[in-house]
């Protein structure tokens, strides 16, 4: 199989709405014109990263999830495709299966399959995974682990409701299968925030979430983390990696805390929703005004992307050249996913382009 992975680039001509990244404008690069490193964290530092960038980070995640964490339950990353990286390593074996929604983010198929591991597809619905089929898979495949991305879903927007995650939660903790939930995008809402991450549900549960600063402040920082019970945390924190390397990212780490500490974080986080929430928006009407009856789309309320459908059928990976001739692109759904059904669909992202541009690029998608 020839995977087509690398993050997309832009170019001058083209609006591609296939880029799923910030938009350069909004990285927040004055938050870090006055920074420095805190000489503290320049040794060795402990396995799950620095402890008082985790305590603040715990205080961060306490105002947002219903039952508290503490820095015992996290471990830092240098990005969530890192912790994913790192569960594969101490999670799995060459050979083994891994459960994925169907669809999912093209990038963790290639990192499964970069570590030698078959990627089942378990159907979704607008709730999320189908938790019936789920159990039977499990039952069936004795998977490493399910990953799932339960919130703002990449690439279909959708959200797990709390039920659904209630009931996934408590799946991982009857069959033993971890549930490994990518959560990019857990604090980038529009609307109501969404339901609580999925490892503050149940600590009895083999649940790991993984957390990223990459699309909340910037992808360049490389830092994340990974929320779990302290038991499921020892495998990672274990690693022959660490005990040689020590934590991950301490300088990066020292460079955040102070914008986590006194609210200048979350001041961002607010300016950067506004902007995404008017851009999501416009990309709404756009595709309503401009493609109106020949696609179909659910809006999501945070995350990046809207997942397209095109009624006619159409195979998207087919239409790509046209669309970069038209000077606009996206992500076609063949990307996301092994099953013909998703070939009709497109990632659009809103989050890399301005309102106008967003509008442009629908007006040049409905000459498609
Ligand atoms: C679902 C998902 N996981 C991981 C990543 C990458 O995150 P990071 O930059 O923290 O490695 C992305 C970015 O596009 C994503 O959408």
């Amino acid at each position: 199989m020839t995977w087509q992975t690398a993050q997309l680039m832009p170019t001058a001509d083209r609006i591609d709405l296939g880029i799923g990244q910030p938009d350069p404008a909004l990285l927040p690069a004055d938050l870090f014109e006055q920074s420095c490193v805190d000489a503290s964290v320049l040794a060795y530092g402990t396995e799950a990263g620095d402890e008082r960038f985790r305590y603040a980070l715990a205080h961060w995640l306490n105002q947002r999830q219903a039952r508290p964490t503490s820095p015992e339950h996290l471990m830092i990353t240098t990005g969530s495709s890192n912790a994913l990286d790192m569960i594969c390593t101490r999670f799995s074996q060459p050979g083994d299966t891994v459960l994925v929604e169907d669809p999912t983010y093209f990038i963790a198929r290639k990192q499964l399959a970069d570590h030698g591991l078959t990627a089942v597809a378990v159907p979704m619905d607008q709730g999320g995974v189908d938790i019936l089929e789920l159990a039977a898979l499990i039952e069936q495949h004795k998977p490493a682990f399910f990953y799932t991305i339960p919130t703002f879903h990449n690439p279909t927007g959708i959200t797990q409701s709390a039920e659904r995650r209630a009931q996934l939660v408590s799946l991982a903790r009857d069959t033993g299968c971890p549930v490994v939930a990518d959560e990019v995008y857990q604090y980038l809402h529009y609307a109501e925030p969404p339901p609580d991450s999925l490892a503050s549900l149940d600590e009895r549960a083999p649940v790991l979430s993984i957390g990223s600063f990459a699309k909340l402040l910037a992808p360049g920082l490389r830092l994340g983390w990974i929320q779990g019970s302290s038991e499921i945390l020892v495998p990672l924190t274990g690693s022959a990696l660490l005990a040689s390397g020590g934590g991950l990212a301490p300088v990066t780490s020292s460079l955040v805390r102070p914008l986590l500490e006194d609210g200048r974080f979350d001041q961002h986080l607010v300016r950067l929703t506004e902007v995404y929430r008017r851009r999501l928006a416009t990309l709404v009407a756009g595709l309503t005004d401009h493609l109106g009856e020949r696609i179909r789309f659910t809006v999501p309320t945070g995350g990046y992307f809207i997942w397209a459908n095109w009624l006619n059928g159409a195979d998207t990976e087919a239409m790509l050249p046209q669309a970069h001739q038209l000077g606009t692109g996206f992500q076609p759904g063949g990307k996301f996913s092994a099953s013909p059904g998703q070939a009709s669909a497109m990632r659009l992202c809103f989050a890399f382009y301005d309102e106008a541009q967003l509008t442009e690029a629908c007006v040049r998608l409905s000459k498609l």
